[in-house]
C-alpha cells in the first residue's frame, strides 16, 4: 500500500547532505544535555506543581513526578536508539517515515506541530504568572482581567500573548541565541530551582505532609467531560486525590518532562549523534527527574497544598513564608528561563515543519526562506499567531493536557517503531541499542497508554478532532504532492 511506503533511512540521511539544506554539526554531548535541561525545566515544575497538588494529588504530587519520569525514561530509551540510528532533523516524524510509512509519518508530524506550538503557548502562560508575580513584588500589580483567560477570572492573558509574539519576531529575524547565552540562562534556571530546594528546606512544616495522600473525594474539577477517560470507561465515580488523583496528576505533570524528545530533533546538528544523543536524552531526563521530585516535596512542605498559588507557586510559597526577597529572585529566574523554553519550542516546531515540506507533505510556499533573514518566516508567523491566540484565551491546564496527549501518542508510536526497525533493518548500525527489546518498548507503550487514559474525556475529543483535520489535509494535499510518491511514480 503506497500510504505505508517508507522513506529509507539512507534516503533520509542523504537528504540532510544536500548542500543547500544542510544544518551545521557542532553540538557535543554536554551541549545536548544543557539544551535538554534548558527546554525541559519550565512551566511544568514552576506552575503546574501548584495546580496539581491543589486539585488532584496533594503532597503526593512528588509520586506523580517520579512515576511520570519512569514513563518518560522508557520512551527516552526508544528515542535514544532511534536518534542514534537515524540522525536526521524532524525527530519522531522522520523516524516514522523510515519505519511505518508516509501516512503514519504525516500523522506524527501533524501531532508534533500540535505538541510544539501548543507547548509554547502553555509555557508563555506560565511565564505570564511569574512576570505578574515579579511586577507585583516591584509594586506594580497588573489587573486580573489582563493576566487571566476567560473562565479564570480574566478576559485575556496579555503578557502571554506579548511573549509569544516577541519570540516569533526573534525567530523570523533569525536572531541567533548563541549556545553561550543559552547556557547562562540554563544555569540561572537550575540555580533558582536549587535555591527553592535548599532555602525551602528551612521553611518546611511537618504538618503540611499529613496526610501525604489525601483521601479521594468527588470534586467539581473532575465532573462530566473533565473526568479522566479511565474513570469514564470503567464507570468509576470521578474523584480527585487518593491514588486515582495521583494517576490523574501524572497525566498533567508529564508536561514537565516534555523537551527531552526535542533533543532528538537536534540529531542532525550533533557532532557524534550515535554517542551523544543517548547521553543528551537520558542525562537531561535524569537530572530533571531528581530536581522535580525534590522541588515538589519542598514546596508542599512549605505551604499546605490547599493554599498553594496556581500562578506562581514556587515564588508565592516564599512570599507566604515571609521571604519576598527569595520570591523576587525565583520570579526573575523563571521569567528568564521560561523565555528560552518558548524560543526552543517554537524553533523545534519550525524544524518539523521544514522536514515535512522538504518531503512535499506541506506546501513549499509555507517553508520558503526569507530572502534577507534566511528563516522560514511564513510558517513561523502563522504558527506564532495561532500559539499567541491560544495563550491569550485558554486556561493553562486544558492546554497542557492537549499537549500531553499529543506527546504521549508520539512516544507510543516511536516505541512501536523501534521494534519494527529492528525487524525490517537489522543491518543498520545502532550505536545505542535500547536494552531488553521488545520488553522496554512494550512497557513504554503500556506506560504511555496508561497515562493517556488518565486524561479527561474532553482532551481526547479535542485530540481526535485535531487528528481528523490532519487526515483531511493529507488526502487533499500531502498525498498528491509527496516527493517520495513522485520519485516512485518516476521509476515506475
Ligand atoms: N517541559 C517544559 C515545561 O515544563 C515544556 O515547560
Amino acid at each position: 500500500m503506497s500510504l505505508f511506503r517508507t522513506k529509507s533511512v539512507e534516503e533520509s540521511i542523504r537528504d540532510t547532505e544536500a548542500p543547500e539544506q544542510q544544518l551545521r554539526r557542532d553540538l557535543g554531548a554536554l551541549d545536548l544535555v544543557v539544551f535538554g535541561v534548558g527546554v525541559i525545566i519550565g512551566t511544568g515544575i514552576f506552575v503546574l506543581t501548584g495546580q496539581v497538588a491543589k486539585d488532584k494529588a496533594g503532597p503526593a504530587v512528588a509520586i506523580s513526578f517520579i512515576l511520570a519520569a519512569v514513563v518518560c525514561g522508557l520512551a527516552a530509551l526508544c528515542y535514544a536508539e532511534f536518534s542514534s540510528t537515524v540522525p536526521v532533523a524532524g525527530s519522531a516524524y522522520t523516524f516514522s517515515y523510515a519505519t511505518l510509512g508516509e501516512l503514519p509519518a504525516w500523522i506524527i508530524g501533524w501531532d508534533l506541530i500540535l505538541e510544539l506550538a501548543l507547548a509554547a503557548a502553555v509555557v508563555s502562560v506560565g511565564w505570564s504568572g511569574y512576570a505578574a508575580s515579579l511586577l507585583d513584588s516591584l509594586g506594580l500589580t497588573l489587573p486580573e482581567s489582563i493576566v487571566n483567560p476567560p473562565g479564570e477570572g480574566g478576559v485575556v492573558n496579555v503578557p502571554a500573548i506579548l511573549l509569544v509574539l516577541a519570540v516569533t519576531a526573534v525567530l523570523v529575524l533569525g536572531v541567533k541565541v548563541s549556545s553561550r547565552v543559552n547556557a547562562v540562562v540554563v544555569a540561572i534556571k537550575v540555580f533558582v530551582v536549587l535555591l527553592v530546594i535548599v532555602a525551602g528546606l528551612f521553611f518546611i512544616k511537618g504538618a503540611n505532609y499529613k496526610p501525604f495522600i489525601p483521601e479521594s473525594q468527588p470534586t467539581p474539577s473532575v465532573e462530566g467531560a473533565k473526568a479522566p477517560l479511565m474513570q469514564v470507561l470503567f464507570g468509576i465515580e470521578p474523584v480527585s486525590f487518593g491514588w486515582l488523583g495521583i494517576f490523574a496528576a501524572i497525566a498533567i505533570v508529564f508536561f514537565a518532562y516534555i523537551g527531552f524528545d526535542i533533543v532528538a530533533t537536534a540529531a542532525e546538528e550533533a557532532r557524534h549523534p550515535q554517542r551523544d544523543m543517548p547521553i543528551g536524552l537520558l542525562g537531561s531526563l535524569a537530572i530533571t527527574a531528581v530536581l522535580y521530585a525534590a522541588v515538589s516535596l519542598v514546596v508542599v512542605g512549605m505551604q499546605h497544598y490547599s493554599e498553594l498559588s496556581e500562578e506562581a507557586p514556587l515564588a508565592d510559597a516564599f512570599k507566604a513564608a515571609g521571604h519576598p526577597g527569595f520570591a523576587t529572585i525565583i520570579s526573575i529566574g523563571a521569567v528568564a528561563g521560561l523565555t528560552t523554553v518558548v524560543l526552543i519550542l517554537l524553533l523545534g516546531q519550525s524544524r518539523v515543519f521544514f522536514s515535512m515540506s522538504r518531503d512535499g507533505l506541506l506546501p513549499p510556499w509555507l517553508s520558503a526562506v526569507h530572502p534577507r533573514f534566511g528563516t522560514p518566516y511564513r510558517s513561523t508567523i502563522v504558527m506564532g499567531v495561532i500559539a499567541a491566540a491560544l495563550a491569550g484565551f485558554i486556561p493553562l491546564a486544558a492546554l497542557a493536557e492537549l499537549v500531553n496527549i499529543g506527546t504521549l501518542f508520539a512516544f507510543l508510536v516511536v516505541s512501536i517503531a523501534v521494534v519494527i526497525l529492528r525487524r525490517t533493518r537489522p543491518d543498520l548500525p545502532r550505536a545505542f541499542r535500547a536494552p531488553l527489546v521488545p520488553l522496554v518498548p512494550v512497557l513504554s507503550v503500556l506506560g504511555c497508554l496508561f497515562v493517556m487514559l488518565n486524561l479527561p474525556l474532553e482532551t481526547w475529543l479535542r485530540f481526535l478532532a485535531w487528528m481528523a483535520i490532519g487526515f483531511l489535509i493529507y488526502f487533499v494535499y500531502g498525498y498528491r504532492h509527496s516527493r517520495l510518491r513522485a520519485a516512485h511514480r518516476h521509476e515506475a
